[in-house]
């Protein structure tokens, strides 16, 4: 019987050489579409985090589409979102982290308002790829002196060793579909 990341796989889609030559892009847009298949993806956070021993503070989401699962997961939890942005974009006084990526290189900034010292964050995204994106988001709440309860995203790609570096670094993971 298909479990429930064989679903999720099914209606997550691969787009070859995206977007760069030898990248299998992992296009999760397909889960957001389909109303019913949204509906039991986040259903499926949310009644992890309901829970009282990881309900957070507030939820973090990583730009962009932790944006998209991390508003909707805090929103039905009860708790407040803060985004943690691309560079250049937030408009109050922010700190930074600057970081590798499977293409390229980036700088993710957070408001120094956004959380308070001690609160316990759920920290969001779609995916973890070589894990630079999420830990550059544990370090930026750490600087506020945040505790991250948790990384949770859909999907992990095992191989880049993201994840591997991640738990590491000491970040409890919720991944939800594997792709080799
Ligand atoms: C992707 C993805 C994660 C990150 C994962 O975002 O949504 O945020 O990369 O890669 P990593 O584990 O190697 O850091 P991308 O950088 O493509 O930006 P976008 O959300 O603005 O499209
Ligand atoms: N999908 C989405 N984001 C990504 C990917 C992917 O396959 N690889 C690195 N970031």
């Amino acid at each position: 019987t298909p479990s429930f990341s064989d679903y999720l796989r099914e209606h997550i889609r691969t787009v070859p050489d995206w977007p760069a030559p030898g990248v299998q892009f992992r296009d999760i847009t397909p889960l957001l579409q389909d109303p019913k298949v949204f509906r039991i993806l986040i259903d499926a956070f949310v009644h992890r985090y309901m829970d009282h021993d990881r309900r957070p503070d507030v939820v973090a989401g990583l730009d962009a589409r932790g944006f998209i699962l991390g508003a909707v997961v805090a929103y039905e939890l009860g708790v407040g979102f803060v985004p943690i942005r691309k560079k250049g974009k937030l408009p109050f006084t922010t700190v930074e982290e600057t970081y590798e990526l499977e293409y390229g290189s980036a700088t993710v900034e957070l408001h120094t308002d956004s959380v308070h010292a001690g609160s316990r964050v759920l920290l969001m995204d779609d995916l973890i790829a070589t894990g630079g994106t999420m830990m550059a988001g544990k370090k930026l709440l750490e600087k506020l002196g945040a505790q991250v309860v948790e990384g949770a995203s859909i999907v992990d790609l095992p191989e880049l060793g993201g994840s591997t570096r991640l738990r590491a670094a000491g970040l409890d993971l919720y991944t939800l579909v594997d792709f080799a």
